[in-house]
């Protein structure tokens, strides 16, 4: 079998232009993410659009826990991440038989669709309509960005290549947060600045689209051996890939034989990558990241911190994502995916459990005894609970399901992992403010609970995949795998 350490590579120019434009997939679906939650908070935006929930926040003495309970205001956040959960299943098809490169130029098409018409809304159906288009260009982004940077990233900086796309993520939150932050004051039209933001990224990604390559393992598949040899060359910076080439060409020639990726997904020996890219995903929202991320400035309200400052705070825990990002970019090839999983679940569990313990005491329905230095302590332990997620679970929820499908079900395996994100992001935004209602404070002990069971399946049953090139997994890990391999046939 030829080893990874026979791959020859240089990082030239032109595949870091190409990794950076690409990623910009990831700054859109963090400038969605970021957004909404701080024009949920605009009066302006609220008055137009819900004027109840505008009512309800008035009353100074409502309920601390339930003061943003509502279905509609909550659809406006999470339609986006229906529409994409669909898209991704029509973008997996569209990778598969067109490739990544035209998958991304759909998705920044419909970015800059949703972003003129939801900046645009007179009313609050254009207003879903706008965030369902976005939606679909997450979903297209989602499929396509991840399967693009690890495809060609070098084998020993995979890791590394592919977290691209969550630090962007984590730009386009803290980006959403600043520009929010900013157009806050712009009365009555500030949210139309923040939602037609979104517009700019969008062009990047658009522009992107068209200067990326399309990654060779996607032209060899569909039968452009030379065009896929070429395009190897480039982006690798040497003359002989032949090497590397030689197993991407294995992998498309099994590809090809199969004729309904979706069906062959089905099989049992489809079952560990599919299980791992599905339950990192859904294990990645129970964390409970995006009840931080779309509510912090309600949360910091919640708390006792006025608008301005609650703006000011999900700025500070934009920072720290970003910045935590970075460690897992130098970490992940290094110490691998699992040791930098199973570390954060400890420090994710404390940081849970003493917001839970620390609202359950002071934060009562209707008083709120926390003092500034204590409202102050839990903008610390969502920081750090914000930065254990950023070095593991955020990145690796995307990094893990890219590279461990081999190439016949990469596309359709991956669909399952994006949707799976979708459906429990969407989940979450429907369900938080809500449940915040119902279990109070005990929201929060609910995730830590959620944080031990991830911990003990990273522990027992997550194979590590650092190092391994993306087309030889089922041989390498799957086959050697204590548990998983009972499902592999020989
Ligand atoms: C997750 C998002 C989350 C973000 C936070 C991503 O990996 O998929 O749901 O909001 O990280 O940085």
């Amino acid at each position: 079998m030829v080893e990874s350490e026979d791959f020859k590579s240089k990082i030239t120019v032109y595949v870091v232009v190409c990794w950076i434009l690409a990623a910009f997939g990831g700054l859109m679906f963090g400038y969605d993410i970021g957004i909404s939650g701080g024009v949920t908070a605009m009066d302006d935006f609220l008055i137009k659009f819900f004027p109840e929930v505008y009512k309800r926040k008035l009353h100074a003495r409502e309920d601390n826990y339930c003061k943003y309970d509502n279905q509609i205001l909550q659809l406006f956040t999470s339609s986006l991440y229906l529409a994409a959960l669909f898209a991704s299943f029509v973008a997996s098809k569209v990778c598969t038989k067109f490739g990544r490169k035209p998958t991304i130029l759909v998705a920044s098409s419909f970015f800059l669709a949703g972003a003129g018409i939801s900046s645009g809304a007179l009313n609050i159906w254009m207003l879903i309509i706008g965030r369902i288009l976005l939606g679909i260009g997450v979903g297209f982004g989602n499929e396509a960005v991840p399967l693009f940077l690890s495809e060609i990233a070098p084998v020993q900086h995979r890791g590394a290549v592919n977290i691209l796309f969550q630090l962007f993520v984590t730009i386009g939150i803290f980006l959403a947060n600043l520009v929010n932050y900013g157009t806050a004051k712009l009365h009555p039209h500030g949210w139309r600045v923040s939602l037609a933001l979104a517009g700019v990224p969008a062009i990047f990604l658009f522009i992107g689209s068209i200067v990326i390559t399309e990654t060779p393992t996607s032209l060899i598949e569909r039968g452009n051996e030379v065009a896929g040899h070429k395009a190897l060359k480039k982006i690798r910076g040497v003359e002989d890939v032949n090497a590397e080439y030689e197993q991407i060409k294995l992998a498309s020639d099994i590809a090809r034989q199969v004729k309904h990726p979706f069906k062959e997904l089905m099989k049992r020996s489809s079952m560990p990558p599919l299980i791992i890219g599905v339950l990192l995903q859904v294990f990645q929202q129970f964390t409970g990241i995006n009840a931080i991320m779309f509510y912090a400035p309600v949360l910091f309200q919640t708390v006792g911190f006025k608008n301005d400052a609650s703006l000011l705070s999900s700025v500070i825990t934009g920072t720290v994502n970003v910045l935590s990002t970075l460690v897992s970019i130098y970490a992940v090839d290094k110490v691998g995916r699992r040791k930098l999983l199973l570390q954060a679940c400890v420090q994710m569990f404390i940081s849970q459990s003493t917001i839970g313990g620390m609202l359950l005491v002071h934060l009562k329905a209707t008083s709120n005894t926390l003092t500034t230095t204590q409202a102050g302590f839990v903008v610390f332990l969502v920081c750090l609970f914000v930065m254990a997620f950023a070095w593991s679970w955020g990145p690796l929820g995307w990094l893990i399901p890219s590279e461990t499908f081999p190439l016949e079900t990469r596309t359709a395996g991956f669909a399952f992992a994006v949707s799976s994100n979708m459906f429990f992001t969407f989940l979450i935004a429907q369900a938080f403010l809500s449940m915040m209602c119902h279990m109070r404070a005990y929201i929060f002990f609910f995730f830590a609970g959620w944080i031990l069971v991830m911990g003990l399946f990273a522990l027992f049953l997550l194979p590590e995949t650092k190092g391994v090139p993306i087309d030889v997994m089922v041989e390498r890990v799957w086959k050697k795998h204590p548990v998983w391999k009972r499902f592999m046939d020989d």
